[in-house]
């Protein structure tokens, strides 16, 4: 069964969408089967990939979401071999207006879910910058959730209010929503602010933040507009270095986290 994660901050412009892609990347090259869900009406993402519209824009997430397609049909191939996508358009914020009379609006995504999950090891979707009903229905399918956030010292209050919104999902929709991590990125270290946000992050939320921090990046920033991730477009920047960290922290804690489930339950036994 995949683990669900979700890339939420409801502020714009905190590398969701290049986290989403990026991630979804590296752990694609370390061949696990990773489908990125791009849950933003803007479709960056789907864009960012080189898909044109016109080939997605009779199935994508939308129609999975209303429950007009199923969600395999909704999905396309990339380049890299492990990984897939299911795209979005500017027809998802129609979604949100049209689910809102709808029995279980807020388990849409949870349910488009079902039939794919165990085709894939990781899906990763790409929330929209609000708390609205699209991102409730990704923290509701999600097992966990990763707040990718700027480096820089407005993006606290941000941050609270985003918890409050997810341990209230937690509590009455899904008891299983953790947090996997705060992802700091656009990360100067020439600039002293940046240094002091990250100590005192890390003072605040301990190993909840990622050891992996994203710099700021030239080619994270050109490489959308060439349809690639940054692995494929430069696997010497310091991006990709970055990206690759991640995918591979996040491997290594979940391979520390069943070392631990299967030593528990071998003592439980
Ligand atoms: N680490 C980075 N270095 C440089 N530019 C970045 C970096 N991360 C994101 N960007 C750029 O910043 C902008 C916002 O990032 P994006 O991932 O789209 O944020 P969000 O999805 O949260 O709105 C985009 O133009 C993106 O290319
Ligand atoms: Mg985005």
């Amino acid at each position: 069964m995949a683990k669900i994660i979700a890339m939420m901050n409801q502020k714009g412009g905190v590398g969701k969408t290049t986290s989403s892609v990026n991630l979804s990347a590296c752990l694609a090259v370390a061949e696990k089967r990773t489908l990125l869900v791009d849950l933003d009406p803007q479709g960056n993402g789907s864009l960012s990939l080189g898909l044109s519209r016109d080939k997605f824009e009779a199935a994508n997430i939308y129609h999975a979401i209303i429950g007009e397609t199923p969600l395999e049909e909704c999905i396309y191939k990339t380049e890299l071999d492990y990984m897939d996508i299911c795209p979005s358009d500017n027809n998802l914020s129609g979604a949100q207006i049209e689910l809102v009379s709808v029995i279980a609006r807020e388990s849409r995504l949870k349910q488009a879910f079902e039939s794919v999950q165990d085709k894939y090891d990781y899906i990763i979707i790409d929330c929209p910058p609000s708390l609205g009903l699209l991102t409730i229905n990704a923290l509701n399918a999600a097992d966990t959730y990763i707040i990718p956030m700027q480096t820089e010292y407005l993006s606290m209050d941000g941050l609270v209010q985003l918890m409050k919104t997810a341990t209230m999902i937690k509590k009455s929709l899904n008891p299983r929503l953790e947090l996997m991590g705060i992802l700091l990125t656009m990360y100067d270290k020439r600039t002293s602010l940046h240094n002091q946000v990250v100590s005192e992050i890390k003072n605040h939320f301990g190993d909840k933040v990622f050891d992996a921090i994203i710099p700021k990046n030239v080619k994270l920033a050109e490489c959308p507009s060439y349809g690639k991730p940054i692995i494929l477009y430069d696997i010497q920047s310091k991006g990709s270095e970055a990206y690759l960290a991640l995918a591979k922290e996040i491997l290594l804690r979940e391979r520390r986290n069943q070392t631990e489930d299967s030593q528990q339950t071998s003592l439980e036994l």
